[in-house]
């Protein structure tokens, strides 16, 4: 049963770490049910897809001597009408099976001395149920570990036709066939969830805890603590902690715990922490994410077309050093950390900025005029495109202060205006250009986010999501997880 799908989605894999969350992941039952839904659909999938080896061998019936042979087995039909995956607080996930049926087809032949007859011959098998409890922990290493804590499985009914075949043979076959069938599928059912389960955790052991997300920063969602199972949700803590490539540090500031609430309408439920975002800051402030190169501020200064005769009309003294009109570079250089705050319905995000405005001479050397340092505080736009967590900023104020000048004492505030619209117009569109990329929520490529919404909370943001599977109706991708060892047969 591919409950897999349920776990993915998070990558915890790692030691774990007594530490509070920078990210809470909750898994709702709709998340189950959903899981289920696709378990079952892929399993009906795999066992069409299933071949078997054929069967045959040598008996008595009576005085004669006969060999038979099974070929062609293959499963048509298996319904599973009255499943379900349901949360038993503070152990694991219990899945139950009742009433599944399938139906095989296979081609017979008997040989005897006197004949050989063959045909075709249909089974049915009814009435299976599995009880099982799938106990949620984590392995020595730390990564996330399914356990079958306990497991029963039974056939109901077998019941076989044959077509073209005389009464005594039907009887051979059914005596024959039917108990070996009903022993080997019952005692295989709880086995086979079993070596599922060593599959599940042997994909979950693949997962690395940190991942790359850019040049700059590693982003690590490792568990952090014991995952917690309540009766409606699953509920998993991550690190969530971005840090800078070059080095692996942790941030000089701690998690504040935060509680998601209890909600069910979605899947999952995500929430990113405030602190989450601070390490982000830091580590792409730290690697250098911020800094800007000669040729964007070089292109920044020509979007404005701007010369010391521009200056001129908003700083006099300018005219008087500069006669002939020069070409004007601003450098700009975030010199902290910019700070990123988590309010109810509303993020921002304060940077601190030195700009110096330079000359550039006729002989191409640079003469620096003065020196501002800019505040500028904004709100971000937050929406999920892509698996991406996109953000947009807007500048809601900002406070400019002369720190130095070569062209004499003037007042900052002259240039309020100007830069207002050198901000709004260049620099903003600028950032946002940049983050344009977003960030990869930690989803598998193999998930599609379903009307993702993104709510902002005190100290963290939400993010409630439906998936789907995208192998669900993909024949392809079906094909590789296709499993072509034997469910049913001895
Ligand atoms: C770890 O989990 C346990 C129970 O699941 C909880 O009591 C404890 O407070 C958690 N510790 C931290 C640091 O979150
Ligand atoms: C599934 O099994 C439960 C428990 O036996 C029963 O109450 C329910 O009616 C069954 N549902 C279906 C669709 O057969
Ligand atoms: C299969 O075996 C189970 C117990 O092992 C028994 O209850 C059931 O009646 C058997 N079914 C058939 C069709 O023999
Ligand atoms: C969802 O939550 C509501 C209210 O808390 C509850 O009544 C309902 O049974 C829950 N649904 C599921 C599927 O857990
Ligand atoms: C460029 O011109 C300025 C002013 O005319 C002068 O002070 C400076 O030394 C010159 N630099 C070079 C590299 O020629
Ligand atoms: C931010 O969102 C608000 C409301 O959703 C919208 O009016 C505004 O235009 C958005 N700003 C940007 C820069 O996308
Ligand atoms: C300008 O910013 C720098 C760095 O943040 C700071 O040290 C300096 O005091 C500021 N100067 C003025 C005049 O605001």
């Amino acid at each position: 049963m591919k409950v897999s799908v349920i776990f993915l989605i998070v990558s915890l894999f790692s030691p774990l770490l007594e530490a509070n969350p920078g990210i809470k992941v909750k898994i709702t039952q709709k998340a189950l049910d959903y899981g289920k839904q696709f378990g079952i659909e892929l399993l009906k999938q795999r066992l069409k897809k299933m071949t078997s080896e054929d069967w045959n061998g040598q008996d008595t019936y009576g005085f004669i001597g006969l060999n038979y042979k099974v070929a062609k087995i293959r499963i048509d039909n298996a319904e599973f009408p009255n499943t379900s995956l349901s949360l038993i607080s503070g152990t694991g996930i219990k899945l139950l099976v009742k009433d599944a049926s399938a139906t095989a087809s296979a081609d017979w032949s008997v040989k005897t001395w006197l004949f050989t007859h063959s045909g075709t011959g249909t089974v049915f098998i009814s009435g299976v149920s599995v009880t099982a409890v799938i106990k949620v922990s984590q392995s020595v290493s730390g990564h996330l570990k399914l356990l079958l804590e306990s497991c029963e499985g039974e056939v109901g009914e077998i019941d076989i036709k044959l077509n073209q075949a005389y009464r005594w043979l039907y009887k051979y076959f059914t005596t024959f066939l039917v108990q070996p069938l009903n022993i080997s599928l019952g005692s295989n059912l709880c086995p086979k969830l079993d070596s599922e389960i060593q599959r599940i955790n042997e994909e979950f052991s693949q997962y690395p805890v940190q991942a790359q997300i850019d040049p700059f920063a590693i982003v690590d969602y490792s568990l952090v603590n014991s995952s917690a199972i309540f009766e409606s949700s699953i509920d998993l803590d991550l690190k969530g902690t971005v840090y800078p490539v070059e080095k692996i540090t942790e941030p000089p500031f701690k998690p504040t715990p935060f509680v998601l609430l209890d909600e069910n309408n979605s899947m999952f439920y995500i929430g990113v922490s405030e602190y989450f975002f601070r390490s982000a800051s830091l580590a792409y402030y730290t690697s250098g994410a911020f800094d800007s190169s000669a040729e964007q501020e070089e292109r920044l200064s020509s979007y404005f077309k701007l010369t010391t005769e521009t200056l001129n009309k908003i700083i006099p003294s300018i005219a008087h050093l500069y006669g002939e009109p020069l070409p004007v570079i601003m450098e700009i250089t975030i010199t902290t950390v910019p700070v990123i705050s988590l309010h109810s319905d509303k993020s921002t995000l304060e940077f601190t900025s030195s700009m110096e405005v330079l000359a550039m001479l006729p002989n191409s050397t640079t003469q620096s005029m003065f020196t501002l340092n800019i505040t500028a505080g904004t709100h971000a736009n937050l929406t999920i495109f892509d698996q991406k967590l996109i953000t947009t900023l807007c500048l809601d104020s900002f406070h400019i202060s002369l720190v130095h000048s070569n062209v004499g004492f003037f007042e900052a505030s002259l240039l309020d205006n100007f830069l207002s619209y050198v901000l709004q117009t260049g620099i903003i569109p600028a950032a946002n250009a940049k983050l344009k990329d977003g960030v990869l929520l930690p989803f598998l490529d193999t998930m599609i986010l379903m009307k993702p919404n993104v709510r902002i909370y005190q100290g963290f943001l939400l993010i409630s999501t439906d998936v789907i599977y995208k192998a669900y109706d993909n024949q392809e991708d079906l094909d590789l997880q296709a499993n072509t060892d034997i469910f049913f047969l001895p």
